[in-house]
């Protein structure tokens, strides 16, 4: 049978729009997670509304690679701007995402303070070895978006007018920075377009699995260039990532 593709929101506002456009709808859960399982076209397409945070997004994908087989996963939803040259509406392709919360501070004794502009990227995928120790885990772990996911998004792109669509870097941690500095470091260090809060966690799993991944994210808010919240972003980000699935499926 055919294999299942899997897009992940982790709001209701982010995964119940998508879920309500997917025909002969059976629900499931699994712990927290709730599985919309249907079919968009005639193939089968699983919406899962995942919770917040990194530790619900690998979970959920986890789970959903075990129970469902799928042959992609697109982690879609908000996210807040680190490029100026990004307003509200606009959306990211994660080209590359990174969790922004592996962190290695430096040596600092007793009342000498924190320092976090000096603390280093910390890769746990390194090696097996400990990553405080291994001098090979000092560098950030970038994962790709699959190619044949992007090429779908970037051939659908003309079907979105609320906004630009760009390719770029997506970065996650359980972390909502709204210290301008801190979003600069990040961007100018990491390459970073906007954070969000789940798509490195989903990324390193599905690449456990050898699973082809996407991020996509709608900026809800662009702290850097003064652009605030929208929620409305989250339905338009479905609409377009329902014809990016729509295009997907058109490939297999
Ligand atoms: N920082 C972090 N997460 C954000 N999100 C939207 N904007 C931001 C931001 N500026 C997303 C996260 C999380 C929820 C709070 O919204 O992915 O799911």
């Amino acid at each position: 049978s055919q294999r299942p593709i899997i897009v992940q929101g982790p709001m209701p506002i982010e995964a119940e729009e998508f879920a309500g456009r997917l025909e002969n709808v059976k629900e499931e859960t699994s712990g927290n997670f709730v599985f919309y399982i249907g079919t968009l076209e005639d193939y089968p397409v699983i919406v899962t509304k995942t919770g917040k945070g990194m530790e619900n997004a690998a979970a959920a994908t986890a789970i959903a690679i075990e129970k469902y087989n799928p042959i992609a996963i697109i982690n879609q939803g908000t996210s807040g701007g680190h490029d100026p040259d990004l307003n509200v509406f606009d959306i990211v392709l994660g080209e590359r995402t990174i969790n922004i919360g592996a962190l290695k501070t430096g040596q600092r004794e007793k009342n000498e303070g924190i320092a976090p502009t000096e603390w280093i990227p910390m890769d746990l995928m390194a090696s097996e070895g400990s990553a405080g120790e291994d001098p090979n885990a000092e560098k950030a772990r970038y994962y790709e978006g699959d190619k044949d996911l992007l090429a779908a998004a970037n051939a659908v792109k003309d079907t979105y007018t609320k906004g630009k669509i760009v390719e770029g870097t997506i970065g996650s941690a359980d972390f909502w920075n709204n210290e301008l500095d801190r979003i600069n470091w990040f961007h100018t260090n990491f390459g970073t377009s906007v954070e969000e809060m789940e798509g490195a966690a989903v990324a390193q799993i599905a690449e456990a699995y050898d699973v082809p991944f996407l991020g996509i994210r709608v900026l809800s808010n662009n702290k850097v260039n003064g652009g605030e919240y929208n929620p409305n972003t989250a339905a338009a980000n479905q609409e377009y990532v329902y014809e990016v699935v729509k295009q997907y499926i058109s490939t297999l």
